[in-house]
């Protein structure tokens, strides 16, 4: 009997040993495998000079699309707050629990700028999160994949338009669990569905939908998730998504139920009017992660549309308690 249990012991020490060999080397292979490159074509898409179509881009970029709220480097950030443009020569945005990404700077300044990334470079990073290096980014602008194709030529347009301006190139300082995400993890993704050459700006169902989900993203923050993973836990726009509060340490926001449930919708009393007027106040909560300073640009038609959007989803019952909670051991990010 003895001699068995010592036996399986054995098996096991060589069992447990062997798993972590295998541990160890996955790990080791992510210290280099989290600089592998992805194979994606570039797509055709081309900046043009039109004007009207430059304008339509400046509109995204600093308005719905909010590029700014994360290219646009911290002394910039007082104009973006009053809905005022402000340079896109980059910030060091995204610190997460997985490290580190600057936003590069976004004009064609040649060193440290987009001068040197080709228009199917600009559209792959867009459609597929593949950038300059052809590396796969971490999903921070995955919404903007299903742009329309004529919204992404009008974004492309006005970034070749900016004045070349030196600023923040790319930059990253990844931990162990990030280069493991990237060795493992990360693939490039695509759009939905192929790319919709237009939709008119109009104050519809339909053209509210595109802009909650994919020019402002409002889907995926007003939509509970997994930190870990980025996999949505909750029914959509229900809200319940939390974010850490820089000015308050130990306390997060939560985003509000967006759905127009009479109990625990955040906004179901709201009327028109009553949206259109919360979105012209802008931020009212200095530190939200809320870009506001973008949204509060939108357009009466932009903002109707989303109004009328949001309105014609089920209402869902979520109570996601207050917008302002401590943090009680929840993790947030
Ligand atoms: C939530 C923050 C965030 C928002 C919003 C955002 N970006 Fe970015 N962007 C980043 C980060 C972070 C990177 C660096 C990613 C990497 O290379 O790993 C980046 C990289 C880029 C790059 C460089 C790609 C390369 O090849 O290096 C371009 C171009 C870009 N963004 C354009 C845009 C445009 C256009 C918008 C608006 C439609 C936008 N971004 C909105 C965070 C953001
Ligand atoms: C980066 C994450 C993020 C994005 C994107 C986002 N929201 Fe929010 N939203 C929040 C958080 C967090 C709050 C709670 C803090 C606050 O009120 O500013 C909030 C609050 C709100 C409120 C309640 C404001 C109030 O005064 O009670 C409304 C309405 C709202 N969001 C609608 C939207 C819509 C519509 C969009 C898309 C155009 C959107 N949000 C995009 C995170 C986000």
């Amino acid at each position: 009997m003895n001699r068995w249990l010592k036996r399986i012991g054995l098996v096991l020490i060589t069992l447990v040993g062997l798993v972590l060999l295998a541990a160890g080397g996955a790990a080791l292979y992510a210290l280099v495998g989290y600089k592998k490159t992805w194979d994606v074509p570039l797509p055709s898409t081309r900046a043009v000079k039109d004007s009207a179509v430059i304008a339509r881009g400046r509109y995204i970029v600093y308005g719905p699309g909010r590029c700014s709220d994360c290219h646009t480097p911290a002394s910039g950030r007082p104009l973006l707050f009053r809905g005022e443009e402000a340079p896109l020569t980059g910030w060091f945005a995204e610190k997460t629990y997985l490290g580190e990404w600057s936003a590069p700077n976004l004009t064609p300044d040649s060193a440290t700028g987009l001068g040197a990334v080709s228009d199917g470079q600009l559209a792959r990073m867009i459609r597929h999160g593949v950038n300059r290096e052809n590396r796969v980014a971490l999903p921070f602008m995955e919404t903007y994949a299903d742009l329309t194709e004529n919204d992404l030529i009008a974004v492309m347009s006005f970034l070749r338009s900016l004045p070349p301006t030196p600023g923040l190139p790319p930059s990253h300082h990844i931990n162990l669990l990030g280069k493991i995400t990237l060795a493992y993890f990360l693939k490039p993704y695509a759009p939905t569905a192929p790319p919709q050459e237009s939709l008119i700006a109009e104050p519809t169902v339909r053209y509210g939908e595109y802009i909650a989900k994919t020019v402002a993203g409002c889907e995926a923050c007003h939509t509970a998730r997994s930190l870990k993973t980025g996999e949505y836990l909750g029914p959509f726009f229900s809200g319940g998504l939390s974010f850490h509060s820089k000015a308050h340490p130990g306390y997060v926001y939560v985003s509000p139920n967006l759905t127009p449930d009479s109990a625990t919708g955040g906004i179901t009393t709201w009327s028109e009017d009553d949206f259109i007027r919360r979105f012209r106040q802008g931020l009212l909560i200095q530190d939200s992660p809320m870009a506001w300073g973008g949204f509060m640009r939108m357009t009466d038609i932009d903002l109707r549309a989303l109004y009328l959007y949001l309105r014609s989803l089920a209402p869902v019952h979520r109570d996601n308690g207050p917008t302002m909670q401590s943090v009680n051991g929840q993790a947030a990010g």
